[in-house]
């Protein structure tokens, strides 16, 4: 007991007299390692707090007793709160951060992150899960070798993430996903106009090659050129033809997984019956919009979506899509924007893409319509055997492009 008195006193000395003396008091006891607090579930919260850290963190000068205003010399430590589970300490004592960060704690409380937490998911992060309180620096949150404080729960992520290009750059990830107002990684357009951010002339870039570049930028993810070594798949998200917006699950109960299982009867993915029955189920329940797919070709995987290679191995050759029996589109998913915000996903057989009872809502994805794949494969092939250069090239494909849209129109008029 002596001993351990001497060497804690000894501690909260070396922390220095940047401390208050009540804060030293506090850490005279609080400086020994290995001190503990059974709780309720049987977990045992260790109530250490590292000193020195303290001292020269940012929240030094606030001091122990600011934050942790219910506790006092007169009840403490006699007096022994219950407290049920750490996660339950933590969701309570993360409130304090609010009386001073209002803005963050604001920002945060918009992010998938604080939905997950709202949900109850255990492990989903809260301030004190990224910035420990009691060793806040200044603007070194983000650590770009270790990836922390996200690699901590996106570790395969970030290892995928430490050799690409933006890793090698020592981007961190809140430059793409920010740090508090964290959104699903697909809603929206919003990680594409992140990306174009940083690289403004990207459009006129990719135009100098790429016909339809814009229209590319659409239904093709950047990593879907840019990681090349990922497996590529398309994505058929349902979307609201009069809003123009993805669909997203109803409040309450939802519905899209249980309605892909009944039309899935097999259980071996959706053939192209059955994904004309999951719509059918949408556009029934007296909704005015129509609810219709549109396609985007992807990476398969979140993991793929952080290897970003350099541009000499980016994805160029027009075959690699345009082509009939593209790897591309062996793989199909169907999907609708979750209850939080998070993407939730249906398998489906790759048929659907081309199949003439699916084809009508799969509008709009014209590169996988069997006949269009065709046209512009036949344009290529143009291209390349009449040796025409490629300016040129690009003006008669869109020139053909053009003439062949009239004539289809022209065809489904009459
Ligand atoms: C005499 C030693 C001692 C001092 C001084 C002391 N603590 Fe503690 N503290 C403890 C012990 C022991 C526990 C674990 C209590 C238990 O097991 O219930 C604890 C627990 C805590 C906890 C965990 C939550 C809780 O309520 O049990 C906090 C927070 C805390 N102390 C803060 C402080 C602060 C702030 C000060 C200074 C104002 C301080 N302590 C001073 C010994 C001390
Ligand atoms: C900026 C506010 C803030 C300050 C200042 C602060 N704490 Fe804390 N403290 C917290 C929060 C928030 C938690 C809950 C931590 C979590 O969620 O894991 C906590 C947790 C604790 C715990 C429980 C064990 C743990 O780490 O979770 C102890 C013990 C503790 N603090 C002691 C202290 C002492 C002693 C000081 C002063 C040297 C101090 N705190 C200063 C906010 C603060
Ligand atoms: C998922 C991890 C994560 C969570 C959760 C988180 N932060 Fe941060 N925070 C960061 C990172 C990373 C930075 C570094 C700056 C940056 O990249 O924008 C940062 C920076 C900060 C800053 C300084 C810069 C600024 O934006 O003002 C404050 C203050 C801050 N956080 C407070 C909070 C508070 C309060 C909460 C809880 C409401 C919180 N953070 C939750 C990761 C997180
Ligand atoms: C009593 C007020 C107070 C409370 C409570 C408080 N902070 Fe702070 N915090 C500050 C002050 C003051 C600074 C200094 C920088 C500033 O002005 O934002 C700071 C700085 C920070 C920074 C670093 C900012 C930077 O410039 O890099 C982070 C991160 C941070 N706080 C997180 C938290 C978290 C997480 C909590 C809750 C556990 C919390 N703070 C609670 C007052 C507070
Ligand atoms: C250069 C921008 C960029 C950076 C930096 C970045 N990401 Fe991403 N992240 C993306 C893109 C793009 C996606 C995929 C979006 C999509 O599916 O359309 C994504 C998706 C994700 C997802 C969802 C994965 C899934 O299963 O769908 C998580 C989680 C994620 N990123 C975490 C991280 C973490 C952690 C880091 C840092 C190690 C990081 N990101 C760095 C761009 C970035
Ligand atoms: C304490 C654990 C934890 C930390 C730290 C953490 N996250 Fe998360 N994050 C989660 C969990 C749990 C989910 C939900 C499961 C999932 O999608 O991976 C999630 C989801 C996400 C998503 C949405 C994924 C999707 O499917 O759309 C993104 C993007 C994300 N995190 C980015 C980050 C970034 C950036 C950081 C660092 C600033 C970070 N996370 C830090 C636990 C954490
Ligand atoms: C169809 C495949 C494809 C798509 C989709 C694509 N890229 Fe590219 N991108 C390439 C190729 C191939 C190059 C290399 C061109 C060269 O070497 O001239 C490149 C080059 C780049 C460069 C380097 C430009 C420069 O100045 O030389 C950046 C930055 C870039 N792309 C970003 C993006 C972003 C951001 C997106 C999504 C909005 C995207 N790319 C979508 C294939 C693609
Ligand atoms: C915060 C700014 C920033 C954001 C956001 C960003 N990048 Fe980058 N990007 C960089 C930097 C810095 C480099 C490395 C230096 C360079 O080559 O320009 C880079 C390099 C690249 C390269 C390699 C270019 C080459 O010349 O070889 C590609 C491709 C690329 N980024 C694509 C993307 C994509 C796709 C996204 C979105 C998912 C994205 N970037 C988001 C800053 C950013
Ligand atoms: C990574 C796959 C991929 C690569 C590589 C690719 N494309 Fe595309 N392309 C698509 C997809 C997907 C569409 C979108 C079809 C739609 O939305 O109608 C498309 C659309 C087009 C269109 C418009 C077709 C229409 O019916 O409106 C043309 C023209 C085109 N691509 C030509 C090219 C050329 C030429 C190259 C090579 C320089 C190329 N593409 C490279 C996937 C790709």
């Amino acid at each position: 007991m002596v001993a351990v008195l001497a060497a804690t006193s000894l501690t909260a000395r070396a922390a220095g007299s940047a401390l208050s003396q009540l804060d030293q008091q506090c850490l005279g006891c609080h400086s020994a390692k290995g001190l503990e607090k059974k709780l309720t579930n049987g977990e045992a919260l260790s109530v250490y707090v590292d000193g020195a850290a303290f001292a020269k963190s940012i929240h030094s000068k606030i001091g122990c007793a600011v934050c942790h205003a219910n506790t006092s010399f007169e009840n403490h430590p006699p007096v022994k709160t219950k407290i049920d589970s750490i996660r339950d300490y933590s969701l309570a004592q993360t409130k304090v951060c609010e009386t001073c960060h209002a803005p963050v704690f604001k920002l945060y409380e918009g992010s998938i992150h604080a939905t997950l937490v709202r949900e109850g998911y255990p492990n989903a992060p809260l301030c004190t899960d990224c910035h420990n309180p009691h060793a806040v620096m200044s603007k070194a949150a983000y650590d770009a070798a270790t990836g922390a404080p996200c690699s901590k729960c996106h570790d395969p992520i970030f290892k995928a993430y430490a050799g690409s290009v933006h890793g090698k750059a020592a981007l961190g990830c809140s430059n793409c996903h920010r740090a508090h107002d964290v959104s699903a990684a697909t809603k929206g357009d919003q990680l594409k106009d992140t990306c174009l951010e940083c690289h403004q002339d990207a459009l006129a870039a990719h135009q100098t090659w790429l016909p339809n570049a814009a229209q590319h930028f659409e239904t093709v993810s950047c990593p879907a050129c840019h990681a090349p070594a990922a497996k590529r798949k398309v994505d058929l998200r349902l979307y609201d033809s009069v809003t123009k917006q993805r669909v997203a699950e109803k409040e309450g109960v939802p519905q899209f997984e249980s309605r892909a299982r009944a039309a899935d009867a097999k259980g071996t993915g959706l053939d192209a019956m059955a994904l004309r029955s999951l719509l059918r189920g949408f556009n029934r329940e007296g909704a005015d919009n129509e609810t219709t797919l549109r396609g985007r070709l992807e990476v398969s995987t979140g993991v793929e979506a952080h290897q970003l290679m350099d541009k000499s191995q980016a994805i160029r050759d027009c075959a690699k899509c345009h082509q009939q029996g593209a790897d591309a589109f062996q793989s199909v998913t169907v999907s609708i924007v979750g209850p939080d915000g998070r993407r939730v996903r249906y398998g489906a057989k790759p048929e659907v893409l081309n199949s003439v009872i699916s084809v009508d809502s799969v509008g709009g994805f014209y590169a996988i319509g069997g006949t269009r794949i065709k046209l512009l494969d036949w344009l290529l092939a143009l291209a390349v055997l009449g040796g025409i250069g490629v300016p040129l090239g690009h003006l008669t494909i869109n020139w053909l492009v053009r003439r062949y849209a009239k004539k289809i129109s022209g065809k489904e008029d009459s």
